[in-house]
């Protein structure tokens, strides 16, 4: 267990906070566990109508850990269990998902947006996929669903060129749905959960179903992209940038 990752039942609302604010919301393989158990278990609960993924007031989530990272590549067994389990709940994921974006938004908390129904971003949302300048790989299923989303150009803008986007570009490219003043982003992400929850569940569940389509050709691209990662883990270019991050903390 972990108290990095709040999970909070109100009513027929799920919130799932990511709360290390002093690592800048980076997942560790423990807050990968606990939000795949949250969100593996909502669409159970009959009571919940939707899930909020929410982080703190100035960064939404800085990706991997950089530290997950690099004990990830020395053990070259690749992406953890934990980490796996996040990513086919997620793209699994059978309730309706709002996220309130507020601040940095950086490589997975880029791409678990691809995977929420409504995004709700503050003005000075900043998201940014700088995989490859990691000498990695896109991940989450991101190499599929962003050129469908966006289209080629602006998916290779961002997730290979690492060119970030500020929310008024993300909600352009459809990737965000509204954006808010900073400050108003929890309380707006919450109305349209409660606005989704209001409608008839069973007839939101069928509808964000046929809307996804199957998940399973998403997962396997999810698997795919993990399979390359693995071995991008252990490439010079990967150790170089993790080293060089890791060498930033400390100066
Ligand atoms: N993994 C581990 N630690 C991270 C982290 C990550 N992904 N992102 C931030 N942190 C840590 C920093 O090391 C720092 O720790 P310290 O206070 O012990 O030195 C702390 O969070 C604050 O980060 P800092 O870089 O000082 O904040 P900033 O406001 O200047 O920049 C970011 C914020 C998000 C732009 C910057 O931290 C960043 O680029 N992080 C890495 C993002 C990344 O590459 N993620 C992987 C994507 S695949």
């Amino acid at each position: 267990m972990t108290d990095l990752i709040t999970v909070t039942d109100e009513g027929p609302i799920r919130t799932v906070r990511m709360n290390r604010p002093d690592k800048k919301n980076a997942l560790t393989f423990a807050m990968y566990e606990a939000m795949a158990a949250a969100v593996e278990d909502a669409p159970k609960l009959p009571d919940l109508a939707c899930l909020l993924l929410a982080g703190s007031a100035t960064d939404f989530c800085a990706g991997n850990d950089i530290g997950n990272f690099m004990q990830t590549a020395a053990e070259d067994a690749g992406l953890r269990t934990p980490v796996m389990r996040f990513l086919h709940a997620l793209a699994r994921c059978e309730l309706p998902v709002v996220a309130a974006v507020q601040g940095n938004a950086v490589g997975i908390g880029t791409t678990m947006l691809m995977h929420c129904d409504h995004v709700v971003a503050s003005s000075e949302a900043r998201l940014a996929t700088p995989f490859v300048s990691l000498g990695i790989l896109p991940e989450f299923g991101s190499t599929l669903i962003a050129p469908r989303l966006m289209g080629h150009a602006r998916a290779f803008s961002l997730l290979v060129m690492g060119r970030p986007l500020t929310a008024a570009e993300a909600k352009e490219a459809g990737l965000v749905n509204t954006v808010v003043a900073p400050g108003a982003v929890e309380a707006e992400a919450v109305k349209a959960a409660r606005a989704i929850a209001a409608l008839p569940r069973e007839s939101v569940l069928t509808a964000k179903r046929l809307m996804r389509g199957t998940r399973e050709e998403i997962v396997a691209r999810i698997d795919e992209e993990s399979t390359i990662i693995r071995a991008r883990l252990r490439s010079p270019e990967a150790r170089a940038a993790f080293e060089a991050f890791m060498a930033r903390k400390k100066s």
